[in-house]
Formats: C-alpha cells, structure tokens, sequence
C-alpha cells in the first residue's frame, strides 16, 4: 500500500504493513516477526502492549481519561509525587504533558520564568525536540566538548581555551542531555559536565537535565544524570514515561519553584496533566521496579558490549562501538550507504534497528524487557552481515 503520511527527508519506511506488536517484537501483515531493537523510537522500555500498563490503561480510561489543567485527582498527584521522589525534589512541583519536546520547552519556560532574563548554555550537538526555543538554541552558548574527550587534565580551569570561551560571567542556566544526541550517543566527559554544572550554580543558575531519551532505565540507572553526579533543578523526561502512550513530564525543585511568581507559570495545554497519562506513567515507574528491570538493562548491557566489541575485533567493519545501558551506537566503517545496507540486511533477517539518514550509525536501544537469548540472535545475525560486508 502507498503511504500516505509525510515521511522524514531520507528516511525510508522500512516496514509498511505492521499489524500488532507483543512485547519485544513486531508482526508483519504476513505473519513474519521482528525483534524490535529500537523499542519503537526508544519508547516501550516495557515491551509492547505490556499486559499490566494495557490493564492500568484501559481501566484509568473507562473511569476518566481526561478533565482538564483545571482539576487534580489523587492518581495524577500521586504520580507527580513519585516522580519527584525519584529525583530528591521533595516540596518541588510537576506537570505531565504530552511529548519530550514538550517537556523540554516547559523547562526552558520554567527557568526563563524563574530568572526573569536567561543565558543558556548547552553541549553542542544537543537535541532537545521537534520544536520550540530549545530545538532552535537562538542565543544559546554551545559547548563543543570533543576536544575535552582527550583532556588528561584532572579539572577544568583557566589554563584551558575551551573553558576559558565559555562566558560563565553571564551564563545562568545549562540544559545538560546526557548522552543521546538524537540516538547517535555520546557520552561528555563527567569531568567538563560537573564543572559546567558547579559554575553555573556558583552563579545561582539553573540547571535542567534533558532525560527524554536517557530516562526510566535507559542508561542501566534510572536517569543519566546519576552517571554525572549532578543535582539537577528541572528534569524533562518523555518516551519510556509513557511505553508508547503520548505522556512526559517535567520536575521542578522547590528552589527553583519558589523563585517562580506564586509558584505558578502560565503554561496551558488540553491535555496538561490528564490521569490517563498519568496512570500509565505510575505504571510503567511500578513496572521498571518491580521487575529490577534497571540492574536487568545493566547486565543486557554488558552482553551486549561484549558482543558488539568481539564482532569489531573479528570483522572490522565497525569504527566505533558507544553505548551506556541499553543505549548504544554503531559507528561502521565506510558510508551512510554501508548502514543503510546492513540495516537493510538485518531487517530481512527479522532485525529492526535505526539509522539516522546521512550517517553511518546504527542505533539499539531495545526494551528493557529484552532477554539474552534474543540479543544473542542478534549478535548472530549482525556478525553473520557483516562477515559478508
Ligand atoms: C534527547 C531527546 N530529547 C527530546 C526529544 C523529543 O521528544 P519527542 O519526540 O517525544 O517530542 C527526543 C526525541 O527523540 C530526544 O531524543
């Protein structure tokens, strides 16, 4: 069938006829299966159609689904409350909203609201969402870390140019995204990012962690600022939130709440703190504990290193292997066109990964549901393409 949906520039539509999906796989109108190691885009951290957020979702949905920023109700105020819990913000304030980009741009409200007049400062490369001022950056510093990847230095100080560029006079917020970039993964030094976050504090600055793609276990920790050491005052989180429902939220400290006029922003949405959303989100947070599925992601991890890197060594068709948790890319050797082909490949085999038009990059960030035994196939199937390169 013609598909008649606007499509990304360069990107193909790999699988037209999908039909039903059940936890880490995918099904085709043919009957034909597909591991899914992109988890959709990097959303089911569950798996698909999870029976128990299936149950919490259809039974929050036959009692109230949605009523309007206006109201609250124990279920949406619970889950605001767990989820500042899990980031130390007692006494701080949420917001479920609809999208990642969503969540990110209420923060960057937030901190402009809060400071009155804000500098931004990011790490070059950031992707923060499909939208708004923080998808466009106007004005904000960009920090371009590569160079600090080499630094032998123990501290970032003054007799570093790097450092030295960044005007720290007049920055007073860092939106910090811990290691995606869009899904082509890349980890800044903890060095230079806890140096960036100490100054801007020292400036009584605001610091926001992007965790619309690092959150809820991504990383094997249950956010990717932990990895950092770094207290954040705002966390936008989405994607695995909602394992594939359309809710994120956004966490704010009571610091940073405080400084706000009455605690209140004007920011208002149709579907601004719905219990539908908010019920699934509990659950999936229910979900990942329940299961250990954080320390579950952390050993799949260290499988699937060991795996990725052993097929660099014997094949060396791959430049580069980064990944944190269940968040990895391959870098290959050659082309855009070499990982378009074996992105091709594998999916003819029953592998689904990504890549992103114009690189050679392939992405995996599966569930963190996901078994051994089905990374196993993987890593079969992938030395088996490349092998034959
Ligand atoms: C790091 C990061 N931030 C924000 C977003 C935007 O989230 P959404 O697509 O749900 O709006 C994405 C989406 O891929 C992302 O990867």
């Amino acid at each position: 069938m013609e598909s008649c949906l606007f499509s990304y520039p360069g990107h193909e539509l790999s699988l037209p006829n999908i039909v039903k999906a059940e936890n880490t796989y995918v099904y085709d109108d043919q009957g034909n299966r597909y591991l899914d190691l992109e988890s959709g885009v990097w959303c089911t951290c569950l798996g698909h159609c999870n029976p128990e957020i299936l149950r919490v979702m259809t039974r929050q949905a036959a009692e109230l689904a949605h009523t309007g920023f206006g109201f609250t109700m124990p279920v949406v105020e619970e889950t605001a409350r767990t989820l500042l819990d899990l980031h130390g913000f007692q006494g701080g304030r949420a917001v479920f909203l609809c999208s990642g980009s969503e969540a990110v741009e209420f923060g960057v409200r937030v901190t402009r609201d809060a400071l009155g007049q804000a500098d931004f400062l990011t790490m070059a490369g950031s992707y923060f969402g499909a939208y708004g001022a923080a998808h466009g950056k106007d004005q904000w510093h960009l920090f371009d870390w590569r160079p600090c990847k080499a630094c032998e230095k123990s501290v970032c100080s003054h007799d570093c140019r790097h450092w030295t560029a960044i005007p720290f006079e007049t920055i007073t917020s860092f939106v910090f995204e811990p290691g995606s970039a869009g899904g082509i993964v890349g980890f800044p030094p903890r060095k230079v990012v806890r140096a960036i976050a100490e100054a801007v504090r020292g400036n009584h600055g605001i610091i926001m962690v992007n965790e619309v793609t690092t959150g809820m276990g991504r990383t094997g920790r249950w956010f990717g600022y932990e990895h950092y050491d770094i207290r954040p005052d705002i966390v936008a989180m989405g994607k695995g939130l909602g394992n594939g429902y359309p809710v994120s939220a956004a966490v704010v400290s009571e610091r940073v709440s405080n400084m706000l006029p009455d605690e209140t922003i004007a920011y208002a949405q149709s579907h601004q703190n719905d219990p539908l959303g908010a019920a699934v989100a509990g659950a999936v947070i229910e979900g990942i504990r329940s299961g250990n599925l954080i320390e579950h992601a952390a050993q799949l991890s260290v499988y699937l290193m060991t795996g990725l890197n052993h097929i660099r060594e014997t094949t060396g068709s791959i430049k580069e292997i980064r990944g944190r948790g269940l968040m990895v890319a391959i870098e290959l050797s050659g082309d855009e066109a070499v990982a378009r082909q074996v992105r091709r490949e594998l999916l003819a085999k029953g592998y689904i990964l990504a890549q992103r038009p114009g690189l050679n990059v392939l992405r995996i960030d599966p569930a963190l549901t996901m078994e051994t035994a089905e990374l196993e196939g993987f890593l079969n199937a992938l030395d088996d393409v490349l092998a034959h390169l």
